[in-house]
């Protein structure tokens, strides 16, 4: 395997090209074999239910290289299985399941060399999508569907990595509403708080806290991750409609449970922002991202004095990211290894 020249351990959060990618195409009624292409671009007709109508989903996973050099993946069921709801939930035609895991095992080995090494402290980011491709001009579902896997190395999300960041709470701008589409991931929810987040990093901040649109009372998430935070000793993070169910977080809240911290899923009151000892946002890019402070109208809460990450936080962060790079056992099946070829 030829490494490729790569500053891996300064890899920013951006797209860097690959070798190949790989697309499945689903017509009349079946999904195709799958073909690898070194080709960036796609060729849509222009009136593909994708480009009117938003029928677009994606995922985001990671996969990361062991101590021993074998590349393995984090709970990759778990994505398969989201974006089939997310699917379903737009009418758009469900990817099989053991076909999402080979698109990204093919996709993955054909990349190889653009994996980031054990210790660079970079990983391959997976991002698989679906397009409604079929055209049609009335609002309706498609009747072809193009499944598209693409690979990136990444560094950390938000630049200083393992380092509290800045939030605002959005007040003005809804993400997503109870009953819409908050709870998949479709790319009209990224369209709908660019607005938001890019307010945001106007004014020095990393990211927003969405609130519930309906009372404005409750916590949401931020525009990329769950958020939770430690009060009294215990691991709260929202409960909404609204919200994306992270696989981070449903990753997090299992290992602090076993490490003893009592977890909540409810409501988060804007009104208990003074009492958070710690808060984190979690995500596959995010992984935990600890947040230093939450401004919210003119106060500013602060979690992190001394610009570094509170203990519980930096033990959760610890033992997630041991999981992750083969570095602890994974008593709970969530890494599996991919094939060599
Ligand atoms: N919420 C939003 C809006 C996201 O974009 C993401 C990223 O995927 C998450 C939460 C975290 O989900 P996961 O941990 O499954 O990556
Ligand atoms: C992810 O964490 O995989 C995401 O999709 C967040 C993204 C908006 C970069």
């Amino acid at each position: 395997m030829q490494r490729a020249d790569l500053d891996f351990a300064n890899l920013p959060f951006a797209f860097q090209q690959t070798d190949r990618n790989i697309r499945y195409r689903f017509r009349d009624g079946t999904w195709d074999r799958g073909e690898l292409t070194a080709d960036q671009t796609i060729n849509l007709h222009m009136a593909a239910t994708c480009l009117h109508y938003g029928q677009e989903i994606f995922e985001g996973l990671k996969v990361f290289e062991r101590p021993d050099g074998r590349i393995q993946t984090f709970r990759l069921e778990e994505n398969a299985k989201r974006f089939q709801r997310s699917a379903r939930k737009l009418l758009m035609e469900p990817v099989p399941l053991e076909v999402f895991k080979e698109a990204v095992h093919r996709v993955v080995q054909a990349n190889r060399g653009f994996v980031p090494p054990h210790g660079s402290g970079a990983s391959l980011y997976v991002r698989p999508f679906l397009l409604g491709s079929g055209a049609e001009v009335g609002v309706k579902p498609s009747r072809e569907y193009l499944f598209v896997v693409f690979v990136t190395p990444v560094g950390p999300y938000y630049k200083a990595g393992f380092e509290p960041v800045k939030l605002i709470v959005e007040e003005a701008i809804d993400r997503a509403a109870p009953g819409g589409v908050g709870d998949v991931k479709c790319g009209g929810n990224y369209a709908a708080g660019m607005r938001a987040t890019m307010g945001a990093k106007g004014k020095g901040y990393s990211e927003v806290l969405y609130l519930d649109c309906r009372e404005k009372k409750y916590l949401d998430e931020s525009g990329s991750s769950n958020f939770y935070a430690i009060i009294d000793g215990r691991y709260v993070t929202p409960a909404s409609p609204s919200i994306l169910p992270s696989i981070t977080n449903m990753s997090v809240r299992q290992l602090a449970e076993d490490a003893g911290l009592p977890v909540e899923a409810r409501p988060v009151g804007v009104a208990e922002l003074g009492s958070f000892a710690e808060a984190g946002c979690l995500g596959t890019a995010a992984v935990i991202t600890p947040v230093g402070s939450i401004t919210h109208g003119e106060r500013e809460y602060v979690y992190s004095k001394d610009g570094k990450a509170g203990p519980v936080t930096t033990q959760l962060y610890n033992k997630l990211i041991a999981i992750q790079w083969g570095e602890a056992d994974d008593p709970y099946g969530w890494t599996e290894v991919i094939p060599e070829s």
